[in-house]
């Protein structure tokens, strides 16, 4: 048998890795790519292969240089900083606990989260992820094939209240939302009121508004953000566990 990842000394250097993370992205100001990051690692799960997932492969030249995940190499160097204070550390784990904890210092839910992950080097091709000019068929297309549901791709959709999109990297341009260093439930509240000067919207944004299944759960986080950050954390929780099962 393999041996576990997860012993008493590796649970203590998460534990000062999460420590470590708190203060480095308040201090870089980083939150939002160390979010796409855990979430462009994770989002490739295909639940029918098992392949994919939060397996630390999005390290690959191969796989960060898929343009969907240009400008992450910042977040992975930035991470590359943690790992080498905590060698011990997955890769898999490093990227998921910087996603968790990107949320937490702007303010949102606390995600449980559970160590354990394994490093993998093969990488899928290009395509798992979501492409932003397309609409609610698509979404589910790829959501479901992660094995998550509709209330997750509205709940996770929100944490484009963080960050900003850069025409050098995707084409599109600007912030979600008048504060894109905190993580609340205002990218719900500006989908609603429609065009708004300096705010984007992505047509898969947009798709939310359309879809009467979705647009349930943008009505009830714009006005409940208690809601919001329940499900979100829930959302997050299985999209970070794709595919693992902890030991
Ligand atoms: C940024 C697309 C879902 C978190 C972006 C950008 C695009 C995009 C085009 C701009 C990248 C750039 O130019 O820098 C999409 C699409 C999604 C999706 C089509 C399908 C629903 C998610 C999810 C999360 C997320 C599920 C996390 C839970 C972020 C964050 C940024 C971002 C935090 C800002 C990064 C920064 O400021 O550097 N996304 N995204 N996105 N995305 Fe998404």
């Amino acid at each position: 048998m393999a041996m576990p990842v997860v012993d008493t000394e590796y649970l203590k250097q998460i534990d000062k890795a999460r420590r470590q993370l708190r203060g480095f992205i308040a201090n870089k100001n980083c939150a939002p790519i160390m979010l796409r990051l855990a979430w462009h690692d994770a989002g490739t799960y295909d639940k029918n292969t098992k392949t994919g997932g939060p397996n630390g492969s999005i390290r690959n030249e191969d796989e960060f240089s898929h343009g969907s995940n240009n400008g992450l190499k910042i977040a992975l160097d930035f991470c590359e900083e943690i790992k080498f204070r905590h060698p011990k550390l997955t890769y898999a784990d490093l990227y998921q606990l910087a996603g968790v904890v990107a949320v937490e210092v702007t303010g949102g839910p606390t995600i449980d989260f559970v160590p354990g992950r394994k490093d993998s080097l093969s990488s899928p091709k290009e395509g798992r992820l979501p492409s932003a000019t397309k609409g609610a068929p698509h979404l589910r297309e790829v959501f479901y094939r992660m094995g998550l549901s509709d209330k997750d791709i509205v709940a996770l959709s929100g944490g484009h209240t963080l960050g900003r999109a850069h025409v050098d990297r995707s084409g599109f341009d600007g912030p979600w939302t008048k504060e894109p260093l905190k993580f609340d439930n205002s990218y719900f509240v500006e989908l609603l009121k429609g065009e708004s000067e300096g705010l984007l919207k992505l047509p898969t944004d947009l798709a939310l508004l359309e879809d009467p299944e979705f647009r349930h759960y943008v009505e009830l986080y714009a006005k409940d953000e208690d809601a919001f950050f329940k499900d979100y954390a829930l959302s997050h929780k299985k999209l970070s566990e794709l595919g693992f099962t902890p030991s």
